[in-house]
């Protein structure tokens, strides 16, 4: 039952989830990391995904997924448009509860448990297609980069605003075939190119911290992910632009359905998610960002980070689990 609740107290609600929406990620992370290295993709993100609904559903809210699974017919659990929570305040959440399932089964760097939580209707339904996506972090002139310049072009702007060489500048791409002529392009402006297997996510929230050296991240990868990520910036600051990426008419009927009547629109930060926001993400694998799930004696430890975007507080939370209660 959705209950209507006035501002005051849904802005303390608001304040309220931010420290419990730390308790999803966690779980979800814990769950996923036993299955750590064995190679087993569909057993970690289940793993993952039963703990994230089971954590949700003890939440004070009226949730539904905008973001999730996929859609009922291929996911059983956390599917769009599923409802989760106690009854309360009206959300919507966008999740991910493994971002980096290959990650986890080969035990390699960067997976994460991910959610987000807005107010209804602020973020993109963005459908399970591609997008392109670039992304700086805080600090510059507003335009600075975009999607439709030449990734020359880009990087010389970003240089300048650094006061730096084109040289000194590190992009973050995904490893794949399909961007071979965007690397070489990077590449020639004199960039440097860091390609990563997986974890688009980390990718873009990297640029938002200088001691991970990513200036720039450039490139296609999922767009629920790229609502993700557009989740954390919007907390933690910087610019974001993408494009929805489709192969064939199915995709394009998805999105369709999700309510995108432009299918070349260029969205900005604000439009992939433009409501008030809370995002938690828990390492699972050790990564640039956050520690992953550790064995110490009877206890896990998680690495978390939860961010609110009314307030841009960004806090970093280390939590030790009992073995028996995880
Ligand atoms: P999964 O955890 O769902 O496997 O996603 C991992 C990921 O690397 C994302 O971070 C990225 O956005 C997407 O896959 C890229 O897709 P593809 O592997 O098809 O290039």
């Amino acid at each position: 039952m959705s209950v209507t609740i006035s501002v005051p107290q849904q802005q303390l609600l608001e304040r309220i989830l931010t420290l419990e929406i730390v308790r999803v990620t966690e779980r979800a992370a814990v769950s996923a990391a036993r299955l750590r290295g064995h190679g087993r993709e569909k057993a970690a993100d289940q793993a993952a995904v039963d703990a994230m609904r089971r954590e949700l559903n003890k939440l004070p809210i009226v949730g539904t997924v905008v973001i999730g699974e996929g859609e009922r017919d291929e996911a059983p659990m956390l599917f769009i448009g599923e409802k989760v929570g106690q009854g309360g305040l009206a959300v919507d959440i966008a999740l991910d509860p493994l971002e980096g399932t290959t990650l986890t089964a080969k035990a390699m760097a960067n997976a994460l448990a991910v959610m987000a939580m807005a107010e209804p209707g602020t973020m993109l339904n963005a459908p399970d297609t591609y997008m392109d996506k670039i992304a700086i972090g805080p600090g510059y002139a507003e335009g600075l980069i975009d999607i439709d310049a030449e990734p020359g072009d880009n990087i010389n702007a970003l240089a300048r605003a650094k006061g730096v060489k084109p040289s000194e500048i590190t992009c973050c791409v995904m490893d794949r075939p399909r961007h071979e002529t965007l690397v070489a392009k990077l590449r020639k402006a004199g960039a440097a190119v860091k390609l990563i297997t997986d974890g688009d996510v980390a990718g873009i929230i990297e640029t938002t911290d200088p001691s991970t050296g990513v200036d720039l991240y450039i490139g296609s990868g999922g767009a629920p992910e790229g609502v993700l990520a557009a989740a954390a910036l919007r907390c933690i600051g910087g610019q974001m632009q993408g494009r929805l990426v489709f192969r064939n008419d199915d995709e394009r009927a998805r999105a369709a359905k999700w309510g995108v009547t432009d299918l070349n629109r260029k969205y900005g930060l604000l439009e992939l998610v433009s409501g008030d926001v809370v995002f938690s993400a828990t390492g699972v694998t050790d990564g640039s960002m956050l520690r992953g799930v550790h064995r110490e004696g009877g206890f896990y430890t998680t690495e978390s980070v939860v961010m609110r975007s009314a307030t841009g507080t960004v806090r970093w939370i280390k939590a030790r689990h009992r073995i028996k209660d995880a």
